[in-house]
C-alpha cells in the first residue's frame, strides 16, 4: 500500500516549481504584461482568457472559471488525481516522492493505483514466467520466432504469454483487486473472469518503469487483433506511449523519437538498433502526448503504416502537433510503401536504411502544404485563394515564433499572396476587457471580502489577530472558513496562495476557494490592509446583528432564558 505523501514534500514542490514553465511545457504561454496567456485548454474559444501569474504562481481563465495551483493544472490537464498530479509535478522537477507510513489520513480522496500497481507487477511476473514454463507456451514461443523476435528483446520488453484460461490470474487474486487493475471483467455473480486469454502480453510501462497496462495480441488471425488493458486509475491512453521508458533506459535524452503504430514496430526497431521507438496504444497522436515525448527530445519522427490510415494518423498526429511548435522543436513525417509497416521496413531494409529515411524524411512544413493542395489547382487564383482559407485557420495554432513566421511565408510564395497576416493566437485587449468585468462585479459580502483578500495576501492575518474576534459568536455564512485560515496561516506565517490552497483540496470548501482567489482587488499596501480591516468591521458588525436579532426573535417567539437576557441587554447597550 502507497504510504501518504508528507505535506512538506507537497509545500516545497510548490515553494520550488514555476508554474510557468510548468504549464508552457504543454500549453505553450505568450508573455501580457504581468501574466501569461493562452487560449484556454479547457474550453474551446478563439481569444485567450486563460491567464497564469508568475508572482501568484496560478492560473484562471476569466472565460470558463477555472483555476488553481501547479497541482490543479496537472489534475485537471492530465485527469490525474492528487497522488498522480504530485508525483507528475516531482518528476517534472527531477524529485522523488518520499511517501510516509502509518500517519493518520488526512485530507486526501481514497487512493488505490498503490494496489493496482502491485497487482499489474505480480501479473506480469506471471505472464513472463508462463511464456518459459507453461507446457502450451510453445504456441507462442513459436509464434514469436516466426516473428523474428529474439530472446534478448523479449527479455527487455518484458514479453509475456497468457495462456486461454479464464481464470489464470483472476484467482490469484480478490474480483475487486483483478477488475481494478483491468485485468479482468467481472460476471454477474461478482467474481471474475480473465480479460488476457491466449494471447502474447506486452506490458506496458510508465516512464519509472511501473507496469501500468498490457496489450495482448492473439497468435492467429482470430479478432481482435489486440486487446488492450482499459482506462483505469494509473492508465490514461491518451497520455502514455508503449516503449518510452525503454527508450529513456538506453539514453534519457534521444536525439529524436520516432512514433510508430504497433508494440511489434517498435520492437523490432530495438531489435535491430533503433532504440528511440514508441507508439501510441491504438489511439491517434494527442498533443498530451507530444508534450510528453518534446520533454525528451526536440526532434519527433511520426512513422506511419503504408497505408491509408496511416497517412491519416499522420495528419491528425500534425495537427494535434501545430500547437506545441515551439521554436527549436521539429516534427517530421515518413512515408512508408503502401502495404509495409516499420517492422517490415526495418527487417527488409536494416537500420541504417531506416536511419536514411528519417533523414530523407518530409517536413512537417512540406507534408502539411502537399497535404493541404491536395486536389487545388495553385496555377489559379481560386486553388491559391482556398489554399489560404485552409491553411489560415491551422496556423492560427501555431504558436508565435520564428517558425511560424517560416510557414507564413511559405504559405506566401506558394500562393503569390503577399502581406498575409495570420492574427497570433493570443490577444491581450481581450484579457484585459474580461479583468474589468470581473472587477465590476466583485461586489462581496464582508465575510467574502476578507476570506478572498486574506487568500490572497496571508499577512494580512496579523490585522486580524488584533481584533481579538469572538468565532463562536459570529453567526455568519463562511465566518468559519475564514476562521480555518486564520488558524493555518498563524501555523505556517511564510505561506502563500498556492501552497494555502492545498489544504482545501478534496474538501467541500475547495470550489468556493477557488473562487474567492480568483476576485482581483486593484489595491496593495495600506489601501490594502485598510480596505481588509473594513471588511473585518463590517463582518463583526454584521455577525452581532444577526445574533441580536435571532435574540429578538426568539424572545417574541418563546422568550429568553436568564442568560439570554443578559447578552441581549449587554448587546443593546453596546449599540
Ligand atoms: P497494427 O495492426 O498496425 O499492428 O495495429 P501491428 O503491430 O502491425 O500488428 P501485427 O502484430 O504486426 O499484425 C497497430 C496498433 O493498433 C492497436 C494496437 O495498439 C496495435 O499495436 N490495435 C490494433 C488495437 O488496439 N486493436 C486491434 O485489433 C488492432
Ligand atoms: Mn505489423
Amino acid at each position: 500500500m502507497a504510504g501518504m505523501i508528507p505535506r512538506s514534500f507537497i509545500d516545497d514542490l510548490l515553494v520550488r516549481v514555476d508554474i510557468i514553465d510548468l504549464i508552457d511545457s504543454y500549453v505553450p504561454l505568450k508573455k501580457s504584461g504581468s501574466s501569461h496567456v493562452a487560449c484556454c485548454p479547457f474550453h474551446t474559444e478563439k481569444t485567450p482568457s486563460f491567464a497564469v501569474t508568475r508572482s501568484k504562481q496560478l492560473y484562471h481563465c476569466f472565460g470558463c472559471g477555472v483555476g488553481g495551483n501547479a497541482i490543479s493544472f496537472l489534475i485537471d490537464y492530465n485527469h490525474l488525481n492528487f497522488v498522480e498530479a504530485v508525483e507528475e509535478l516531482a518528476d517534472f522537477m527531477g524529485l522523488d516522492v518520499p511517501k510516509e507510513t502509518n500517519t493518520h489520513h488526512t485530507t486526501q480522496k481514497q487512493d488505490n493505483s498503490g494496489d493496482i500497481l502491485q497487482t499489474l507487477t505480480l501479473a506480469n511476473q506471471f505472464y513472463i514466467a508462463q511464456l518459459r514454463e507453461h507446457s502450451i507456451a510453445q504456441t507462442a514461443i513459436d509464434y514469436l520466432k516466426k516473428r523474428g523476435i529474439n530472446g534478448k528483446i523479449a527479455q527487455q520488453y518484458q514479453i509475456g504469454f497468457a495462456p486461454d484460461s479464464w481464470d489464470n490470474i483472476s484467482q490469484q487474486f480478490t474480483a475487486k483487486q483483478v477488475v481494478d487493475a483491468g485485468l479482468a471483467s467481472e460476471k454477474q455473480n461478482k467474481s471474475a473472469y480473465d480479460r488476457f486469454r491466449g494471447r502474447i502480453m506486452f506490458p506496458i510501462r510508465d516512464r519509472r518503469g511501473r507496469v501500468i497496462a498490457f496489450g495482448g495480441r492473439v497468435l492467429d488471425d482470430s479478432q481482435p487483433k489486440y486487446l488492450n488493458s482499459p482506462e483505469t486509475s494509473v492508465f490514461h491512453k491518451g497520455r502514455e506511449v508503449y516503449g518510452l521508458y525503454e527508450v529513456l533506459k538506453c539514453n534519457p535524452k534521444p536525439k529524436q523519437i520516432v512514433i510508430v503504430e504497433g508494440y511489434l514496430d517498435v520492437i523490432a526497431l530495438a531489435q535491430f538498433g533503433i532504440n528511440y521507438g514508441v507508439a501510441t496504444l491504438g489511439t491517434a497522436i494527442s498533443q498530451a502526448h507530444l508534450e510528453l515525448l518534446f520533454r525528451f527530445s526536440p526532434h519527433i519522427i511520426f512513422c506511419f503504416d503504408g497505408d491509408k490510415a496511416g497517412r491519416e494518423a499522420s495528419w491528425r498526429g500534425v495537427l494535434s502537433a501545430l500547437p506545441s511548435l515551439k521554436d527549436g522543436r521539429q516534427i517530421k513525417i515518413m512515408q512508408l510503401d503502401s502495404g509495409v509497416d516499420p517492422d517490415d521496413f526495418i527487417r527488409q531494409q536494416g537500420c541504417e536504411q531506416f536511419e536514411q529515411a528519417i533523414t530523407d524524411a518530409q517536413s512537417l512544413s512540406e507534408f502539411f502544404f502537399e497535404r493541404l493542395s491536395l486536389g487545388l489547382d495553385l496555377e489559379h487564383m481560386e486553388g491559391r485563394a482556398s489554399l489560404v482559407n485552409k491553411a489560415e485557420g491551422y496556423l492560427k495554432t501555431l504558436p508565435d515564433g520564428i517558425f511560424k513566421n517560416l510557414m507564413v511565408e511559405r504559405l506566401q510564395n506558394l500562393t503569390n499572396i503577399q502581406g498575409l497576416t495570420i492574427s497570433p493566437q493570443t490577444s491581450d485587449k481581450h484579457v484585459a476587457v474580461k479583468r474589468k468585468q470581473k472587477l465590476a462585479d466583485s461586489n462581496l459580502s464582508p465575510v467574502r471580502r476578507a476570506i478572498s483578500l486574506l487568500l490572497q495576501n496571508p499577512k494580512l492575518v496579523a490585522d486580524i489577530n488584533e481584533k481579538n474576534i469572538n468565532w463562536s459568536q459570529l453567526k455568519l455564512a463562511g465566518a468559519d472558513l475564514l476562521q480555518r485560515l486564520v488558524e493555518i496561516i498563524n501555523q505556517h506565517p511564510d505561506i502563500n496562495l498556492p501552497r494555502l490552497i492545498e489544504y482545501f483540496r478534496g474538501e467541500q470548501e475547495e470550489r468556493y476557494i477557488n473562487i474567492m482567489m480568483n476576485h482581483d482587488f486593484p489595491l496593495s499596501g495600506a489601501a490594502l490592509t485598510a480596505d481588509f480591516i473594513g471588511a473585518i468591521e463590517r463582518l463583526q458588525q454584521q455577525g452581532k446583528e444577526n445574533c441580536l436579532n435571532e435574540l429578538i426573535a426568539k424572545e417574541k417567539a418563546s422568550g429568553l432564558d436568564a442568560s439570554e437576557q443578559q447578552q441581549l441587554l449587554t448587546m443593546l447597550g453596546d449599540r
